[in-house]
């Protein structure tokens, strides 16, 4: 096994909970970041394992269940089908999407709770819960809401404030009410397992230190500030629950693993997972006990804490136990985040999107009447890295006319018609290139580079602003140089100017491939090429005693040496071309913006 290299990328995306629609700000928020960057690296050649699946678990799930009278199960398959439905058609390049509801994932979150027990950093306590007199029951955390004692938020969620990102205490809720039913919920007492965060604390504090030079500000401000401004305390990791992985000890019975603590295990999970599918069993390890490799978390920044804070302490707490127990590796550990590039979030025409008010750009309705392309540029183009973002869809409008189509495609089309027409479907043979030539083409060449860093460090809006201007830039060198009349002159110096049109454009379609993966197979394809750029996805199904699921599955190789610069050849026959991208009428926009709000949509 080639383990220690350094070229071994974990992409690990969120886990969307299955029990609401998936819309632009999460794509935004860390589904379509992830497949850019992703892409990026299998084009480099890099051994890319990206890995994700439906949080099955948990109160969002079980609330819906309740509200319409169905199994929790029942929320959870429906959903699951969409997302998976949903990621093919956006081109996500999951190498599994799987669920946490398999036993292959109830098997690896028992083992790490053993290994954390095994290794002391459990105990267990009793302690007061929200407890339903109606309902004559525990009230899991999302059943309740109240006001957010630090700082004042009457709509915080029991378990967490979203307002000031805390992780709230049962205390630091004021005013608790059932989301149920409305009434005030009283405290009872009930025993579960703690994670002794206290015990782990210096060491969480020591990984976030040594990666705080560059992970995002927010990213550091909710972790290690968080951190220094709070003490960790014990944390409860079970739930009185029946949906979820039972807690593997005698007499707990009844209670289940709380989601959190869980789902974040899928990561390790879908892995291994992903190496049994591919009769690889041993594969995962490449990417998690593989010191030289590096984990990228994709996220939302409402996840920051659970990412960045207890799941290395999670990984922390295992050591080298759950490698033991569970893979009969010895002296190794599992390898911690090396940067969790969380995402602010997206508002929709300046308000918060709203599943309940229907107030949202949903993907699998969007793509009913727009190809992912254009999405995948808006939602990159606004990438809410730094600050939250805003969808507006004027602004789609604008910026699919006048920057996808008027930049991008329109130079493709017109260059590649040009020289289809002209030189009898073969790209034209050159003469001596003049220094705008030579200069041309060194710019493009040279955007590998800066492209390349940008998405290396998860800058991807200025990375696609990057890539945008060098299209720019081709489209001025033809301003300037115009082979369209000068081909009636001297055929030979226009054959000249096409030919590297051509080959600026062939780099520009591999600099555009992580971002617009379907145009540039388009574009690839009219080349000649007879490859592809990037493998294929197939839904799959796996089934084992918990049921039978689909998944989605990427089947690419990595394709070494890809990202570099064109080395088209004169006299390449090329495909005849047709425009990549659409132009929209301006009347889509009052058109979508009357969709919104409007229930039943
Ligand atoms: N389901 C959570 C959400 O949608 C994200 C969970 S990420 C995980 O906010 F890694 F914890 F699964
Ligand atoms: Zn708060």
């Amino acid at each position: 096994m080639s383990n220690q290299d350094s070229n071994h990328i974990l992409v690990a995306v969120a886990w969307p909970y299955a029990s609401s629609e998936i819309h632009v700000g999460n794509i935004a928020g860390s589904y379509l970041p992830a497949d850019t960057f992703a892409r990026y690296h299998r084009l480099k050649g890099n051994r890319v394992l990206m890995v994700s699946g439906s949080d099955a678990h948990g109160t969002p799930i079980t609330v819906r269940a309740d509200t319409e009278g169905v199994a929790d199960e029942v929320i959870y398959r429906r959903f699951h089908t969409g997302f998976i439905q949903l990621f093919q058609q956006l081109g996500l390049t999951y190498d599994l999407f799987t669920s946490t509801h398999t036993e292959n994932h109830f098997k690896v979150s028992q083992a790490i709770f053993l290994a954390l027990k095994e290794n002391g950093y459990l105990y267990t306590a009793s302690e007061q819960q929200w407890y339903s007199e109606e309902q004559e029951r525990f009230l899991p955390d999302r059943y309740v809401e109240g006001t957010c004692a630090v700082c004042g938020n009457p709509n915080a969620r029991s378990d967490q404030c979203e307002r000031c990102g805390t992780l709230l205490e049962l205390s630091q809720l004021l005013e608790p009410r059932s989301k149920v039913d409305g009434s005030t919920p009283v405290r009872k007492e009930t025993e579960h397992f703690y994670l002794d965060l206290s015990k782990l604390e210096s060491r969480v504090i020591e990984f976030l230190e040594a990666r705080q030079s560059y992970w995002r500000p927010n990213v550091v401000k909710q972790s290690l500030g968080q951190m220094r401004a709070n003490p960790l305390r014990g944390r409860a990791i079970t739930r009185d629950l029946d949906w979820g992985i039972p807690v593997p000890v005698e007499g707990w019975e009844g209670k289940r693993l709380y989601v959190w603590f869980e789902a974040v295990i899928g990561y390790l999970s879908a892995a291994i997972e992903w190496a049994h599918l591919n009769s690889e069993p041993e594969a995962w390890q490449n990417w998690w006990t593989n010191p030289g490799a590096r984990a990228y978390y994709f996220i939302g920044k409402d996840n920051i804490p659970f990412h960045a804070v207890m799941w290395p302490a999670q990984l922390i707490g295992v050591g080298e136990t759950f490698l033991r127990l569970f893979a009969e590796v010895d002296g190794k550990e599992l390898i911690l985040p090396f940067d969790v590039p969380a995402n602010e979030f997206l508002n929709l025409e300046d308000r918060k999107i709203s599943g309940s008010q229907n107030w949202g750009v949903w993907g699998l309705d969007f793509l009913t009447r727009y190809d992912p392309d254009p999405l995948r540029f808006y939602l990159t183009m606004n990438s809410p890295e730094t600050r939250d973002g805003n969808w507006d869809w004027a602004e789609f409008v604008a910026r699919n006319n006048n920057e996808l189509v008027a930049t991008w495609g329109n130079l493709a089309n017109r260059v590649l018609s040009f020289a289809y027409k002209h030189w009898d479907g073969r790209v034209p043979t050159p003469g001596e290139l003049s220094s705008e030539d030579e200069a041309l083409l060194s710019k493009i060449e040279a955007g590998f580079g800066v492209v390349g860093d940008l998405i290396e460090q998860v800058k991807l809006r200025s990375a696609l602003q990057e890539a945008l201007a060098l299209a720019t830039e081709v489209n001025k060198y033809l301003d300037v140089s115009a082979p369209w009349s000068l081909v009636k002159t001297d055929r030979a110096a226009a054959g000249t100017r096409i030919f590297c049109a051509l080959k600026a454009i062939d780099s520009l379609k591999t600099i555009f491939a992580p971002f617009l993966p379907f145009s540039s197979q388009q574009l690839h394809y009219f080349f000649g090429y007879t490859h592809t750029l990037f493998g294929a996805s197939h839904v799959g199904e796996v089934s084992d005693g918990l049921g039978a699921h689909a998944t989605l599955q990427y089947d690419g190789r990595p394709a070494a040496g890809r990202w570099k610069p064109s080395g088209l050849a004169p006299g390449t026959e090329l495909n005849q071309p047709a425009p990549l991208f659409k132009k929209l009428d301006e009347s889509v926009i009052e058109l979508e913006r009357a969709r919104l709000g409007t229930p039943g949509y």
